[in-house]
């Protein structure tokens, strides 16, 4: 049910001090991340070999990490190094070990066959780090299983019911606007892309001093594989989407935003959302917006939250419910459509090794 030879957002790299191991629950799988003498991010099974302690109750001695149970030590490539009273060392005293890279402000963690490991494959995440926009990081956790949270970013029409007094600002032309925008949809290598405009679109009440009342809006996100989600929502005069025909529109634009989201599954039934989201740098006062931009997005996806529990608990109550669908689900079903075909080709793969 998952698509394992990926890169997964394992967390903010601030999520990961040195000193401590840190334990993560990933895909079902438990997971202890550590930090090594200089830094370099680690991850293993969290889950010892002898006796099946964690190894997150463990410590870390340079590169290593110890289990506090009996003693035994690993390296970072989860080769048992040393059995306390012994110098044999069984083959089979290992724990798996993870590939991780830290990038963009994040810790991507390859979850599949390590053989099958491509670092090409770590999607172009935009993270706090970049300097085009002033954002800070902030994550939350759903009671849901993952696939909810992918649907709903891939229809974004919910915005206008689900948010309609926060991003919408309680103005129904602002939530109309979001519920009829024509939508252009075009499948990517590994994954979708979304864009619509939305013309003469009033602005919602907290960015009209950004943005000024009226705006062609245009926002244009790609979904990618394993759940990353990257957004930018660019507010241009009126008339801006004439103006650009079919192309991109070449004009500054008044004011842009930006948002980076990561979904993903801790089990079956939860997930972890992460994101970031804020004004472009060339906004006057960006560095001082960043607190509010993160309270909106907090305020926002909470309402996703209650939502997709909510919905999560009626599916559960009768599984065998079918959904019945219409034109905005395109998107999320394109994706689903990806993610079938990789889940086989994996299965395919696994089977012939
Ligand atoms: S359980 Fe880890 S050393 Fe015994
Ligand atoms: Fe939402």
């Amino acid at each position: 049910m998952y698509v394992r030879n990926c890169w997964y957002v394992a967390g903010w790299d601030r999520d990961f001090p040195a000193g401590v191991p840190t334990p993560v629950t990933l895909l079902d799988e438990p997971l202890v991340f550590y930090r090594q003498s200089d830094g370099t991010i680690t991850a293993l099974e969290d889950r010892c070999c002898h006796r099946l302690a964690p190894l997150s109750h463990g410590q870390i001695e340079g590169n290593d990490l110890r289990c506090m149970y009996h003693g035994l030590r690993f390296a970072p490539s989860g080769t048992c190094n040393e059995i306390p009273g012994h110098t044999a060392i069984p083959k089979a005293m290992k724990v798996r070990s993870y590939p991780v890279v830290e990038r963009y402000s994040v810790i991507w963690i390859w979850m599949g066959d390590a053989a099958k490991v491509e670092e090409s494959l770590i999607p172009d995440f935009v993270g706090v780090d970049d300097p085009r926009w002033h954002m800070l990081p902030g994550r939350m956790d759903y009671e849901v299983n993952y696939e909810l949270i992918q649907d709903n970013l891939l229809d974004l029409s919910h915005i206008a019911y689900v948010h309609r007094n926060s991003f919408g600002g309680g103005r129904a032309d602002t939530n109309k606007a979001w519920a009829e925008a024509q939508l252009c949809i075009t499948p990517l290598e590994r994954g979708v892309r979304v864009e619509r405009w939305m013309k003469n679109a009033p602005t919602p009440p907290h960015q009209v001093a950004l943005a000024g009342p009226v705006c062609d809006v245009l926002t244009s996100f790609d979904y990618l594989v394993p759940g990353i989600f990257l957004l930018t929502s660019a507010n241009y005069l009126p008339g801006a989407a004439e103006r650009s025909g079919a192309e991109r529109p070449t004009e500054t634009p008044v004011f842009s935003s930006f948002t980076a989201q990561a979904v993903t599954p801790l089990t079956r039934r939860s997930t972890c959302y992460f994101f970031c989201f804020g004004p472009s740098a060339r906004t006057p006062g960006a560095a001082d917006l960043k607190q509010a931009f993160l309270e909106l997005g907090e305020r926002v996806f909470n309402e996703d939250r209650r939502m997709l529990q909510a919905q999560q608990r009626i599916i559960d109550a009768d599984p065998s419910r079918r959904m019945v669908l219409f034109d905005v689900d395109k998107a999320p079903m394109l994706y689903r459509r990806l993610v079938e075909r990789l889940l086989k080709e994996e299965a395919a793969g696994a089977a012939a090794a």
